[in-house]
């Protein structure tokens, strides 16, 4: 296990409530790190960098003060997730927020993390970087990176290609420092699977998506529950990269998936839709959601599952 001494006696469980656009806000954020889980947004989440500016802010005073009020919860650092992209034209605006705040835990994804490491680690802040394939996880290991999250088949938003269990073991055989796995880990069963395989983190999103504090359409969050893994489509259709989108949600906005499914990205008339606002994207662990339930509920159920999986016995061949 190499978890950083950032997370040391801060988390209930082994778990990051993964950044997700237009889904994570302060309030989904800070009900995961209260409930001593590591809670993240994008950036992209703020139109503005005053808005970007106040959320930070928000989220640590209102953190700092029930950490105080409560010293013996642990109570989970939060991250900002920034896309690291030369296309990301207000990167660096964000990143002169992040500075002002010295964000304690910053997740790059697209690109060379370097700088954001360099100017991260002046204030003693650790940067996380996401990865889809082992090569990536070399460069970002060469940029300095102090954490790699591995996005990998299955996946909520732009998921990966390939297997977790091959992916971790490949990374694993020349990285030992801290590791995140990402991809349908939808109960305590899968955060402990996911230890065992070799990651010090679970890095969820779908499952976060149906709870309370989620700030979504109340029909996204009941199409979590009532849908299964054979509703969702891997498509790069709406924002050219491969992503999983709810087949519901494509139908709820007008676009017929018979003919959409014969066209092509490029002459694809999607009329008023709007690619993530109005086409809804879950992990294949959708099938495992049955209900939306508050943060704290969700947590022990987590907690209690993973005991449950702690205890499970190992194969043996001695008969009991
Ligand atoms: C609706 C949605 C939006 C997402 N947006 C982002 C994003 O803005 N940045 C990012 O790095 N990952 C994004 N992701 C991916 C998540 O951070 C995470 O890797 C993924 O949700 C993990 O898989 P799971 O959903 O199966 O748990 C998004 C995922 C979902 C479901």
């Amino acid at each position: 296990m190499a978890i950083p001494v950032l997370f040391h006696n801060k988390l209930s469980l082994p778990v990051i409530c993964a950044p997700m656009f237009l889904v994570s806000s302060p309030k989904l954020v800070i009900s995961a790190c209260k409930n001593g889980i590591v809670g993240s947004f994008p950036t992209f989440n703020t139109r503005t960098q005053d808005l970007l500016d106040s959320w930070i802010e928000q989220i640590s005073t209102e953190l700092d003060a029930y950490a105080k009020s409560n010293p013996e919860k642990p109570v989970a650092p939060f991250a900002v997730n920034l896309v690291v992209h030369p296309s990301n034209t207000r990167l660096e605006k964000d990143r002169a927020v992040v500075k002002k705040h010295q964000v304690p835990f910053v997740i790059t994804s697209q690109g060379n993390p370097a700088q954001v490491v360099e100017e991260v680690h002046q204030w003693g802040g650790i940067v996380f970087h996401d990865v889809i394939r082992a090569d990536h996880a070399k460069k970002a290991i060469a940029a300095g990176v102090d954490g790699i999250i591995i996005v990998t088949a299955g996946a909520g938003g732009h998921a990966g290609e390939i297997n977790p269990f091959a992916l971790v073991r490949e990374i694993r055989e020349f990285w030992d420092g801290p590791l995140a796995l990402a991809g349908a880990i939808n109960d305590g069963y899968g955060v402990r699977a996911a230890e065992i395989l070799g990651a010090d983190f679970s890095y969820m999103g779908t499952r976060f998506i149906a709870t309370e504090e989620a700030e979504v359409e109340a029909d996204y969050k009941s199409m979590l529950v009532s849908s299964e893994i054979k509703d969702l489509i891997y498509t790069d259709t709406f924002t050219g990269v491969k992503c999983n989108f709810l087949k519901p949600s494509i139908a709820r906005a007008g676009v017929d998936l018979e003919s959409f499914q014969a066209k092509s990205h490029v002459d694809l008339d999607l009329g008023e839709s709007n690619a993530w606002k109005d086409f809804w994207s879950a992990g294949h662990g959708v099938s495992g959601i049955k209900q939306v339930l508050p943060m704290k509920a969700l947590v022990q159920q987590l907690k209690n599952e993973y005991q449950g999986a702690v205890e499970m016995p190992a194969f043996t061949t001695k008969s009991s």
